[in-house]
């Protein structure tokens, strides 16, 4: 028989772990699954805080019933309806049809457009404070983080942050529940993996989010992905800061799309360039090998980006240019910049590449280079200069 698993005294985490799933979104590998955390406070009225996945409804009813017995979910807090979190609406209603849901505006307009679902219906506005039973519940709109109906729940008595997709990464919690019980730089990895790539494009509404949960006293995050935050909330709060303010560390992502070698042997020259100036945190990806999804982690993690592709039927390599494509969406700021390309007959992935750097916030590092069919021994050597100024600008920052 299964453990209950309290966060507090009669406030249990109720999730469950998608080992299944190939791809978050279908776009965002999950080698090593997703939990989707739900959380069920049994106190004068019982009262569930976010479902799970409807594909994962006969774990998760389980845990419910046997908490429960034959006693009814009273209420139903929603703070983010994307479906890994809501999907189980539908049956749970059914379970348990004089619930009462609670969310705000635009989530009540979901539910209805959803779920079909217009009954018992709750709706709460930004800061307000409401009381069921012995416990109080504060709600905080945190639109487009990352969907615009979007909130937190604070429980003020026992200072508990209910966060929902914020501060939750990738991967199951596979037996750890909290911060103390898992491997943390794992993740770590995963919640910034989850950040920079579900997230990351409204990171400076993030930044504003943060900013108000700064003011809270906070003894507990319980996300809606990944570990519990119990020893240490801060932890976790201090790393998203940095992530949303686009604050990174000394280090350069290369990224290269080539067909037979050529524009691999710029990558590496490039790379040495950076090495030999000083650049330690070098990470080399080829885009047609690599998914997009670990590409940007490291790319939000770093100072410098590389970005080399060959042409492909006059244009940007296509793994190049979906990679561009995400990027041109994330806003990224505060970073650098260099490219390089190759062709053979026809140009066209520097130009591509060129066109990028125009539209984007980042600044550029010289030289670009363009090889024609094979890199001449003079390419190689602006591949290896465009490493060391990149090296040169990056380690003026972080002096
Ligand atoms: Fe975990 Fe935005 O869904």
């Amino acid at each position: 028989m299964q453990k209950k698993i309290e966060i507090l005294k009669n406030i249990f985490w109720i999730g469950v772990n998608d080992f299944d799933t190939e791809l978050f979104e279908s776009i965002w590998p999950l080698p090593q699954g997703i939990s989707y955390n739900s959380y069920l406070i049994i106190g004068e009225k019982v009262i569930l805080i976010d479902l799970v996945k409807n594909t994962m409804e006969n774990n998760f009813f389980e845990k419910i019933k046997k908490l429960l017995g034959t006693k009814s979910v009273d209420y139903l807090i929603i703070n983010h309806m994307e479906p890994d979190h809501s999907g189980a609406l539908k049956i749970l209603k059914n379970l348990y049809p004089e619930i009462k849901i609670i969310g705000n505006e635009k989530t009540l307009n979901f539910v209805k457009l959803f779920y079909g679902i217009d009954s018992n219906c709750q709706c709460i506005k930004d800061n307000e404070t409401i009381k069921i039973g012995n416990y109080q519940f504060q709600f905080h709109l945190t639109p487009m983080v990352h969907w615009p109906e979007s909130m937190v729940t604070y429980e003020i008595n026992n200072k508990i942050l209910f966060s929902s997709d914020i501060f939750g990464g990738f991967g199951t919690l596979n037996g750890g529940i909290f911060d103390y019980e898992v491997n943390l730089n794992y993740f770590e990895n995963e919640i910034r993996r989850y950040f920079s790539n579900v997230i990351g494009k409204y990171s400076l509404l993030a930044k504003k989010v943060l900013d108000k949960i700064k003011s809270f006293n906070i003894d507990i995050i319980t996300p809606a992905h990944g570990p519990v935050f119990k020893k240490d909330p801060g932890y976790i709060i201090n790393k998203y800061m940095k992530w949303s303010s686009h604050e990174t560390e000394s280090g350069v992502v290369i990224v290269y799309a080539s067909m037979y070698g050529n524009t691999q042997i710029m990558a590496e020259s490039v790379a040495r360039g950076l090495s030999e100036n000083g650049i330690n945190n070098i990470r080399l990806y080829n885009v047609s090998k690599t998914h997009v999804s670990y590409i940007i982690n490291d790319i939000w993690l770093f100072k410098g980006i590389i970005l080399g592709s060959c042409t492909y039927n006059t244009q940007i390599f296509p793994y190049m240019n979906n990679l561009l494509c995400l990027l041109e969406n994330k806003n990224l700021i505060n970073r650098h910049i260099g490219v390089f390309g190759s062709y053979s007959w026809s140009g066209g992935a520097l130009k591509g590449l060129k066109d990028f750097i125009e539209k984007s916030k980042l600044n550029k590092i010289e030289p670009e280079i363009e090889a024609k069919c094979h890199p001449t021994d003079d390419d190689l050597v602006q591949c290896f200069n465009l490493g060391k100024n990149m090296a040169l600008a990056i380690k003026k920052d972080f002096n």
